[in-house]
C-alpha cells in the first residue's frame, strides 16, 4: 500500500465534478487501499479521490464506527440540522463552524461495484456530506460565509509559508 500525496486548494481537480467510477477491478481495489492508507496517515475521517488528484466520484471513510468505500455516491435524503465544526485535509485541516443535515441516507457502490444504502446521523452524516461534496467538486469552504471562508484561507496561506 502507498501513501498518496494530498492535493490541496486551489487545485482545479478539487473544483470539478468527478467522472463516474465504471471499473471495479484490481486497480480500483488498489486505489481504495491506497486511499485508506493515505487517510490514516493524515489522520482524516474521510478522503475523496479528488484529494489525491483523481477526478473520480469516489471516497473512503473510517469515522465513528463507519468504514466504507463509496463509489458514485448520491444523497437519497437529508434531514434535520446539526451545528458543528468541519475541516478538510485539502485545506490544511483548518476548522470552521458549518451547519449540516443531521441525518442522511446515502446510496453508493462498494469496492466490488455492489450498490448499498448507508444511513447516518451526527458526525458520520457530516462526514458523508463532506465527502459527497468532494465528488461534486465542492469544498466545505464554498459553503461558508465569505467572511469565514476568508479567515480559513488566510490561515491556510500562512500555514503554507
Ligand atoms: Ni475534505
Amino acid at each position: 500500500m502507498t501513501v498518496l500525496r494530498i492535493t490541496e486548494y486551489p487545485a482545479k481537480v478539487l473544483a470539478e465534478v468527478g467522472e463516474p467510477v465504471t471499473k471495479f477491478d484490481a486497480a480500483m481495489r488498489r486505489l481504495c487501499e491506497d486511499m485508506f492508507e493515505t487517510m490514516y496517515a493524515e489522520e482524516g475521517a474521510g478522503l475523496a479521490a479528488a484529494q489525491v488528484g483523481l477526478g473520480l466520484r469516489l471516497f473512503v471513510m473510517d469515522y465513528v464506527g463507519v468504514r466504507l468505500v463509496a463509489a458514485n455516491p448520491e444523497m437519497l435524503s437529508a434531514e434535520g440540522e446539526q451545528p458543528g465544526e468541519e475541516g478538510c485535509l485539502s485545506v490544511g485541516k483548518i476548522h470552521a463552524p458549518l451547519r449540516r443535515a443531521e441525518r442522511v441516507l446515502l446510496r453508493a457502490q462498494d469496492v466490488e461495484g455492489n450498490w448499498y444504502e448507508q444511513e447516518a446521523e451526527g458526525p458520520a452524516a457530516r462526514c458523508l456530506q463532506h465527502e459527497t461534496d468532494h465528488c461534486d467538486g465542492r469544498l466545505f469552504i464554498t459553503r461558508l460565509s465569505p467572511l469565514k471562508r476568508e479567515m480559513v484561507l488566510k490561515k491556510f496561506q500562512k500555514m503554507k509559508k
